[in-house]
C-alpha cells in the first residue's frame, strides 16, 4: 500500500447480479478507496449510470468513444491499483480470454498492469459449461484472480454454484489485492483460518461465549484469497458475509472447532488460529434450567484442550505453519512483547499475532493494533491500522515463511 487511498476500477457487466455492484461501490468508498465504474452496454440494461455516478462521486465509463480526446480506457487502466469486475458474465470472460477490446471495460482489462480480480456470476449450467471452464482456466493461467462463485439461490427458484459472493467481501478482496501488487505469493497454498468465538452451551438455550466478532479472521482470509491462496474459513458464530472465493465451514463450540481444524490442518500449508476459543467448557444440562426464586444455578466448568498446542505437537516436519493469536491486556509495549513470546514458546507455534485488547478496543472494530512476533523476536508492529491491512501483513509474513 502506498499511503494514498487505493484507486479501484470497478467493472460491471450484464448479469442479473449487476444490481449488487452498488453495494460494492459503497463498501469500497467506506474503506477509503477512490472508485471509478466502467460498465458494458449490457450492464446498463440492469443498472442506471446515475446510481454508480452518485455512489462513486465520479463519471462512469460506458463507451470507448466517450472521452476520445483523453483516450479514457488508457488513463483509467493506468490509474487503477486494482481492477475488480463484479459481476463478470460468461460472455465477458470469453471476450477477454480472446484478447478482445471492443467495449470500454474489455479495453481497460487488456491495458491493465494492475491486478485483475473477476467475480463470475451466472446460471450453474453456464458456469459448468466446458467453454466457460476453459476460459476461467486460461485467465487464471495468465495471472488473473478468478473467484469461485458462491452456491445458492440464482435468479429464479433454482439454485447451485453461480451466485455472486457478498458485495462487501468482494470490496475487501479488491482492497487487499490493491495493496498486494500483481504477484500472488500464496498461489498454490492452502490456508486455513479460524474466526469468531466459540460458545459453550450450559443448557439447550444458553451458552458461555466471548466478544470476538470474527472480523480479524475474515480480514486475514480476505487477504489470503487476494494473495492467491485456496482458503478454508472455520467460522465460529460469525455474523458477517462469507469471504468471497473461500470455503466456509461452521463450528459453534470448542469441540466442533477442534474437530474441523484438526481435519483441515492435515491438508493445509498454514493454519491461522484467530478464533477466540473457550478455555473452559460447561457440563451442560439436558433440560432448560428453570428460574427458581432465591436460587442461582451453579455451572461446573471443565478446562478445554489447547487446540493450537495440539496441532503443534502432532505436526510433522514443521507443516502446517502455525500462527497463533494472543489477545492480551498489556500496560506497555514491552509487556505485550513478553506475553507474546511466552505464548509462542508455550504453544510451540511459528508466529504469534498479539493484540492489546485493553478497554475492549478491538472486538467488532474495523481497526486494531498488533505485534507480529516469531522465534527471532518482534517482526512488525502495526498501530491502529484497518484489519484488512493487518490481514495483508500477516499473509505476507506467512508467504515469506512458506518460501
Ligand atoms: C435477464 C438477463 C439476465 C442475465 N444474467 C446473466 C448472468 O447472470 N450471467 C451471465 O453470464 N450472463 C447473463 N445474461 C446474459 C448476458 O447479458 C449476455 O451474455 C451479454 O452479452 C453480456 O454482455 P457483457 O458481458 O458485455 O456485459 C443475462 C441476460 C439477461 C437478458
Amino acid at each position: 500500500m502506498t499511503g494514498r487511498p487505493p484507486s479501484v476500477l470497478l467493472g460491471v457487466t450484464g448479469g442479473i447480479a449487476a444490481y449488487k455492484s452498488a453495494e460494492v461501490v459503497r463498501r469500497l468508498r467506506d474503506l477509503g478507496c477512490e472508485v471509478t465504474v466502467a460498465a458494458t452496454p449490457s450492464a446498463l440494461n440492469f443498472v442506471g449510470e446515475a446510481t454508480w455516478a452518485a455512489l462513486s462521486g465520479r463519471p462512469v465509463l460506458t463507451s470507448l468513444w466517450q472521452r476520445a480526446e483523453s483516450v479514457g480506457h488508457v488513463s483509467a487502466a493506468r490509474a487503477a491499483d486494482v481492477i475488480l469486475v463484479a459481476p463478470a458474465t460468461a460472455d465477458f470472460m470469453a471476450r477477454i480470454a480472446a484478447g478482445r477490446s471492443d467495449d470500454v471495460l474489455s479495453a481497460i482489462v487488456l491495458m491493465a498492469k494492475a491486478p485483475v480480480v473477476l467475480a463470475p456470476a451466472m446460471h450453474t449450467e453456464m458456469w459448468l459449461n466446458a467453454a466457460t471452464a476453459a476460459n476461467v482456466a486460461l485467465l487464471r493461467g495468465r495471472g488473473m484472480l478468478v473467484l469461485e462463485p458462491d452456491s445458492g439461490r440464482l435468479t429464479g427458484p433454482d439454485s447451485g454454484p453461480g451466485r455472486l459472493p457478498a458485495p462487501e467481501s468482494l470490496a475487501d478482496i479488491a482492497y487487499c489485492a490493491a495493496g498486494a501488487g500483481p504477484d500472488r505469493p500464496l498461489r498454490g497454498r492452502r490456508v486455513v483460518v479460524t474466526a469468531g468465538g466459540t460458545r459453550e452451551a450450559w443448557d439447550p438455550v444458553r451458552w458461555l461465549g466471548n466478544r470476538s466478532s470474527g472480523r480479524m479472521g475474515y480480514a486475514i482470509a480476505s487477504a489470503a484469497v487476494a494473495l492467491g491462496a485456496e482458503v478454508v474459513v472455520i467460522a465460529s458464530n460469525v455474523d458477517l458475509p462469507d469471504v468471497a472465493g473461500a470455503l466456509t465451514l461452521r463450528a459453534g463450540s470448542h469441540a466442533e472447532l477442534e474437530s474441523a481444524v484438526v481435519s483441515e490442518a492435515a491438508r493445509a500449508d498454514a493454519v491461522v488460529m484467530s478464533a477466540a476459543v473457550a478455555d473452559f467448557t460447561v457440563l451442560a444440562q439436558a433440560e432448560k434450567v428453570k428460574k427458581t426464586a432465591g436460587e442461582a444455578p451453579v455451572l461446573h466448568l471443565r478446562q478445554t484442550s489447547d487446540i493450537l498446542a495440539g496441532l503443534s505437537r502432532n505436526r510433522r516436519q514443521g507443516r502446517p505453519l502455525l500462527i497463533g493469536f494472543a489477545a492480551e491486556t498489556a500496560s506497555e509495549p514491552q509487556v505485550l512483547i513478553r506475553l507474546a513470546a511466552e505464548k509462542l514458546a508455550a504453544k510451540g507455534c511459528d508466529i504469534i499475532v498479539a493484540n492489546d485488547v485493553s478497554g475492549s478496543a478491538v472486538f467488532g472494530d474495523d481497526r486494531a493494533s498488533v505485534l507480529i512476533l516469531d522465534h527471532d523476536g518482534p517482526q512488525l508492529h502495526l498501530a491502529d491500522e484497518p484489519k484488512l491491512i493487518i490481514g495483508g501483513a500477516v499473509c505476507t509474513v506467512i508467504a515469506g515463511r512458506l518460501g
